[in-house]
């Protein structure tokens, strides 16, 4: 409250204090007076009170000082009181995200983090998307006004990847990688689609790999995620940095209302194009590699049977706090 209102507020306190002073005089007045001094009195003192009031809701709603965007920063400056951990708790994507990642790592991966802006090369060329093809559509996303691609899917690290991690094969070692990120996607917006949310992407390259190999670790890793058996099914999908590419399902487990048959598209997959691994350096007639990307989102629903997908990006403290200990 700046001290002009504070002022203010305090005169006119001082009044209605004043005039409280000037109503025990009442006893003094002959009988016939007292009724219309009482009136008087009552009068002034509702027209002070309202004063009053007013002057406070002005001053509370002008509480807020603006900021001075252009003052210098006060490093020794007295630091704001930050609300302390009880009032928080971690998002419960974020600690699926954890779940996930110690799952990858207990299985031998390293974790590299995907970025939250792009370029062209990474989202589209080093992909083998061709300039002209179709596919890009679909991969559509928003663009700032420097040019940067708010990443699709997490698809955009593999080029950097391969290139890190390329050592590896060298030292006759396998690359073993998974890459947690944020992508955004133009989406139409309902219960499954949202247009900000969380990918997994795997990535392996080692001089024996095969689509089996590449199976049994998806399989695994479900396993490990839902905790128990699975049956797995997959289908012929489409994506230029894969060849040949997949959609891998997992049937619905029958103790979250699965039927047999009731199978879920979790992730896309296949083998790493030729293209790509040329792209980053590594020689395609020595070494093979597999990738896959999926939704975290997805995953978390399923295992939680959320119906909304939205609840997620939503804010919503009542959701959350489901998931808070
Ligand atoms: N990036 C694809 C998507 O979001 C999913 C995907 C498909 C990732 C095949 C891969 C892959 O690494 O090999 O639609």
């Amino acid at each position: 409250m700046s001290s002009v209102e504070e002022s203010k507020i305090a005169s006119l306190k001082a009044q209605l204090k004043q005039l409280n002073q000037e109503y025990a005089k009442i006893k003094e007045l002959p009988a016939e007076k007292r009724a219309d001094f009482g009136k008087e009195m009552n009068l002034k003192k509702q027209k002070i009170m309202a004063e009053i009031a007013e002057a406070e809701a002005a001053a509370a709603e002008i509480d807020v000082e603006a900021l001075d965007i252009t003052a210098p920063c006060d490093t020794n400056g007295q630091m704001p009181e930050f609300l302390t951990a009880d009032f928080g708790s971690q998002h419960p994507l974020m600690t699926e995200l954890d779940r996930v990642m110690s799952i990858y790592q207990s299985m031998g991966f390293d974790i590299v983090e995907s970025r939250q802006l792009d370029d062209e090369y990474h989202m589209f060329d080093s992909l083998n998307f061709a300039k002209a093809h179709p596919a890009r559509d679909s991969y559509d996303t928003f663009r700032t006004e420097e040019g940067f691609i708010p990443p699709a899917h997490t698809s955009t690290m593999q080029n950097r990847v391969l290139k890190a991690y390329k050592h590896k094969l060298d030292e006759g070692q396998a690359i073993a990688v998974a890459v947690p990120g944020r992508v955004y996607r133009n989406e139409d917006l309902d219960a499954t689609h949202e247009h900000t949310f969380y990918q997994c992407e795997g990535v392996y390259v080692s001089e024996t790999c095969t689509l089996g190999n590449m199976l049994g670790i998806l399989r695994e890793f479900f396993e490990k995620y839902y905790g128990q058996k699975l049956n797995i099914a997959t289908q012929p999908g489409y994506f230029p940095f894969t060849e040949p590419s997949l959609e891998f399902k997992i049937e619905k487990p029958a103790c979250i209302g699965g039927k047999k048959g009731d199978f879920l598209e979790m992730l896309g997959c296949g083998m790493i194009h030729p293209n790509v691994l040329k792209m980053a350096g590594i020689d395609p007639s020595k070494y093979h590699g597999f990738a896959w990307g999926g939704g975290i989102d997805r995953l978390v629903m399923l295992r939680y049977q959320l119906d909304d997908v939205r609840h997620f990006e939503s804010g919503k403290l009542d959701f959350l706090k489901e998931f808070s200990c």
